[in-house]
C-alpha cells in the first residue's frame, strides 16, 4: 500500500522491506530493515507531507511553513515546489547538513537560519503559522501522522504479518506517535522500542538535535501506557550501530536513522530471541555525508602493478 492517492504524490512509500542476515545473528531475533531513505526526498517524512501540503493547498494556504533539522525541510520544499505554493523553512543556524540544504534550495523554497536551536526555529514556525496564509508541516499538524501511518500497514503486508518488535529513533516524536497510532489502527500490539539520543542537543545524529520534543507529552503516555519503550542512546551507540548496519548489511542510512537498531542492541537478549523485528531506517546515507569518515585517498599511477602494491 502506498501513502495516499494524490496529485501531488512523488511516489512515496512502497520502500522495501530487507532481511539484515548478520545482524539478525548477533541480536538473535529475525531482524528486517525498513529502508525509508528510498521514499522521494530520501526520508520518511515523504508519506506525512503530501498529504499535509495537499490539504494546506486545499485550504488555501499562501505558504507552507517547517522548522527542521533538514528533512522536514527537503520534504515539505519538495511538495511545495510541486504544488506551486511557497515553502519557507526555518532551520538552526550552521547545524543543518549540506545535502539537505541542497535539496531545499534546489527546489526553490526559501531558508532562513535562525540563529538557536531547533526549538527556537519551531517556536518561530508556529508563531508564524498563526498568520494568515501559513500552514504548518511539521508534525504538530496531524496530517503528517496521518500519512506518517502508512509504513505500518506497508510493513505488516510485507511481513506477511505481524512482527514482535519494532524499532525506530525518536526525535520530536511525531513518527513514534504515527507508528503506534497505525499499529493500533490495524490491531496488532507490537512492541514499539523507540531510541532517543542522550546528548539531545548536540548529537553528532544532527537530525534529531531536538531538545524539547513536540511530541513529549504524547510519547510518555504511550510509555505509561505500556506500548512504548524509550531507550536513551550514547554517542557511541549511535555511532555503532549506524556503523554495523553499513559495514554489516550494506544499509547506509543517516546517523539518527540508526538510533531503532541502537535501541534494539540495548534491549535484553532473552526479550528478542527468536523474536521477528523491524528497524525503520528513517533516513537515506547520501543526506549526511559528511557523517562518514574521510581517510587519506589512495592514489596510485595507472598500473596494474601499482595497484596489487596497494592491496598486498
Ligand atoms: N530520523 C530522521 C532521519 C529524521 O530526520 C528525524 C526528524 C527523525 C528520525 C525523528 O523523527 O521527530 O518524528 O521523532 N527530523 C526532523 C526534521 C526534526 O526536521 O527533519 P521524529
Amino acid at each position: 500500500m502506498t501513502s495516499v492517492a494524490s496529485w501531488l504524490s512523488l511516489g512515496e512509500g512502497s520502500t522495501p522491506l530487507v532481511h539484515a542476515r548478520r545482524l539478525s545473528e548477533s541480536l538473535g531475533c529475525e531482524l528486517h530493515l525498513k529502508c525509508e531513505g528510498l521514499n522521494p526526498t530520501g526520508s520518511f517524512k515523504d508519506r506525512g507531507m503530501v498529504v499535509a501540503v495537499e490539504r494546506a493547498v486545499q485550504a488555501g494556504a499562501r505558504a507552507v511553513v517547517c522548522a527542521s533539522t533538514g528533512n522536514t525541510a527537503a520534504s515539505a520544499a519538495a511538495y511545495a515546489a510541486r504544488a506551486g505554493v511557497e515553502a519557507v523553512v526555518l532551520t538552526p543556524a550552521g547545524a543543518t547538513a549540506g545535502p539537505k540544504r541542497a535539496q531545499v534550495r534546489a527546489v526553490g523554497a526559501r531558508v532562513i537560519e535562525v540563529r538557536g536551536s531547533f526549538d527556537d526555529a519551531l517556536r518561530l514556525c508556529r508563531e508564524l503559522g498563526e498568520r494568515d496564509g501559513y500552514v504548518v508541516v511539521n508534525s504538530v499538524n496531524p496530517d503528517r501522522i496521518e500519512g506518517q501511518k502508512s509504513v505500518v500497514y506497508e510493513l505488516l503486508e510485507q511481513l506477511g504479518g505481524a512482527p514482535d518488535v519494532v524499532a525506530l529513533p525518536f526525535g520530536g516524536g511525531g513518527n513514534t506517535c504515527a507508528v503506534a497510532a497505525g499499529f493500533a489502527e490495524a490491531g496488532v500490539a507490537p512492541r514499539i522500542v523507540v531510541g532517543q539520543a542522550a546528548e539531545r542537543t548536540t548529537t553528532w545524529a544532527s537530525a534529531i538535535r531536538i531538545g524539547e520534543p513536540a511530541h513529549a507529552n504524547e510519547v510518555a503516555e504511550l510509555v505509561a501506557a505500556g506500548r512504548v519503550e524509550v531507550a536513551t542512546l550514547s554517542e557511541d551507540q549511535l555511532r555503532g550501530a549506524w556503523e554495523r548496519l553499513a559495514k554489516e548489511e550494506g544499509a547506509f542510512c543517516e546517523p539518527a536513522s540508526a538510533a531503532g537498531v541502537a535501541a534494539l542492541e540495548r534491549c535484553v537478549e532473552s526479550t528478542l530471541s527468536g523474536r521477528i523485528a523491524v528497524a525503520i531506517l528513517t533516513g537515506h546515507g547520501l543526506k549526511d555525508a559528511e557523517a562518514v569518515a574521510q581517510p587519506a585517498e589512495v592514489v596510485v599511477d595507472a598500473t596494474l602493478d601499482a595497484v596489487l602494491e596497494v592491496l598486498s
